[in-house]
């Protein structure tokens, strides 16, 4: 006898009759049958026992969310809806659930509870599809760098550079946070502090992979990031997971095609070797689109919208050309959109990136060349001198996905950008050293991790695609 997961028991390549399995109880129905998920596939498996020659105090333990342990016969079922089936010979309760306490019933429960029992709930069948969906996309993810000649780079997570220079950190330290020693200017010594200097958690790789990028050719990072805006939307987090590649010698024009290449191939794979959970999570998203009104429904299902991804170009179109689009959209002119784009110049907020890519184009769009004063200082500096070479990555649901751009490589125009927003030249003189020491072209972008499992899953609140979300007012479990 052997012990096998459900994706095994399910997959009919076991000869053998008796087989063992362990996992919890999503229903118990007639007292006859258990299915039966051990969190191995979407499928449950259906142990059927015979009630006659069981206990009456056993029977009343099979219970939604117990932990059992079964051996029995699998045999072919006689019954619809599935193939296979456990003809119960033993059944073992390994961790009882009460009922009457238990929260995750066998009922839809709204993502607002199920967010506040996050512990429990990878064991209902949307969140377990969309940690497995998250687990094979970032296995794709190293797997896409790993046949491209990629090395994966640690950088750190308490640093003392703010690369995005947004000022949205989180501070580490060990002071005692209330006895704070001060200078004589009433400032915070932090000579007294653990690291003796002032340091935060990093909001971005980049400027550690950039010095690997400069050595060791193409690298690229996959870690959490921190980011302490205030924003409680429903695409950001306090902590996210973040991949940047940064390559030598890669202009912005091969930093679109290398993450076109590579957005396309993480989509294929999942759709390759994860189709169970996604056709799930698709019917439960037109399920859901079935009960919203028209205007509101996705006008293509999940699959469908991945597909149309890995098929289709991304546009490529520049930061002007997309102002003049917009300035003469319709709801620009009938005032409908919250912030009216007037001047060339404008930061671009996510409604407008939204119009752009669900409405006009209709595709995932590649917007480059933004105006320098909205973009941060690493990015290189255009002839006009007015624009950098800066691209973000727009897709139809979630707007921005990637944010990117060729570095400025020149050591002179990159120190002039520095001191014109009040970066000390000594805080980065690690990173000034490779504009002096053999500089070169070079590009990478940033991908938010969790803004492509929404994407791929088609969950609408990034809440719900990371196992335990932090943001503003919560950091449970
Ligand atoms: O556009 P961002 O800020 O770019 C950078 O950090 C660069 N250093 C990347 C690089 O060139 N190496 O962030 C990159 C991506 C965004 O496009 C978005 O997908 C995601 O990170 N992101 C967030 N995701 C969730 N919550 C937040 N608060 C996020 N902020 C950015
Ligand atoms: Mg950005």
């Amino acid at each position: 006898m052997q012990q096998f997961t459900v994706l095994e028991l399910l997959s009919e390549k076991i000869s053998n009759p008796e087989v063992e399995v362990k996992g919890w109880v999503r229903t118990f129905r007639a007292n006859r049958f258990i299915a039966l998920n051990d969190g191995s596939t979407l499928k449950n498996i259906q142990c059927v026992v015979d009630f006659d020659n069981l206990e009456e105090s056993l029977l009343k333990r099979i219970t939604t969310g117990a932990a059992v342990h079964i051996i029995g016969d699998l045999v072919k079922s006689q019954g619809k809806g599935q193939t296979l089936e456990i003809q119960v010979k033993n059944i073992d309760i390994l961790g009882d659930s009460d009922p009457e306490t238990y929260p995750i019933q066998p009922k839809k429960h709204s993502f607002e509870f199920l967010r506040e029992n996050a512990h429990l709930r990878t064991r209902t069948s949307t969140f377990s599809a969309v940690m497995r969906l998250r687990s094979t996309l970032s296995f794709a993810i190293h797997r896409y760098f790993n046949e491209h000649g990629f090395y994966y780079m640690h950088a750190p997570i308490i640093t003392g550079s703010d690369a995005e220079g947004a000022g949205e950190m989180f501070k580490v330290t060990s002071l005692d946070v209330n006895n704070i020693p001060t200078n004589g200017n009433g400032k915070v010594d932090f000579s007294q502090d653990f690291f003796g200097k002032e340091t935060n958690l990093t909001v971005s790789g980049q400027l550690e992979a950039e010095t690997y990028a400069m050595s060791l050719g193409k690298v690229y990072t996959f870690g959490p990031t921190f980011r302490a805006e205030n924003s409680n939307t429903s695409r950001h987090l306090a902590e996210f997971w973040m991949i940047e590649p940064e390559v030598a010698f890669m202009d912005l024009a091969g930093n679109m095609d290398l993450a076109e290449d590579f957005l396309k191939y993480v989509i294929k794979y999942i759709l390759k070797n994860n189709i169970e959970d996604l056709e799930f999570l698709d019917k439960r998203q037109q399920d859901e689109d079935k009960r919203k009104p028209q205007a509101e429904r996705n006008d293509m299902t999940l699959i469908e919208k991945l597909k149309f991804v890995t098929d289709n170009n991304f546009k490529r179109v520049s930061y002007t050309e997309a102002i003049d689009i917009l300035r003469n959209s319709k709801p620009n002119k009938k005032k409908k959109f919250k912030y009216q784009i007037n001047e060339w110049g404008c930061d671009l907020q996510s409604e407008h990136e939204r119009f752009l890519v669900e409405k006009h184009f209709k595709c995932p769009v590649i917007l480059f060349d933004y105006p320098a004063n909205i973009k941060a200082f690493y990015m290189r500096l255009n002839d006009d001198k007015k624009t950098v070479r800066a691209m973000d990555i727009l897709f139809p649901g979630i707007g921005e996905i990637v944010g990117g751009a060729q570095r400025e490589e020149r050591l002179d125009v990159l120190k002039e950008k520095m001191a014109a927003i009040n970066i000390p030249e000594e805080e980065l003189w690690w990173y000034l050293d490779l504009r002096k020491f053999g500089t070169a072209v070079h590009s990478g972008f940033g991908l938010g991790f969790e803004r492509l499992v929404m994407f791929s899953t088609g969950m609408n609140n990034i809440r719900d695609v990371i196992p335990y979300p932090r943001t503003p007012q919560n950091a449970e479990f």
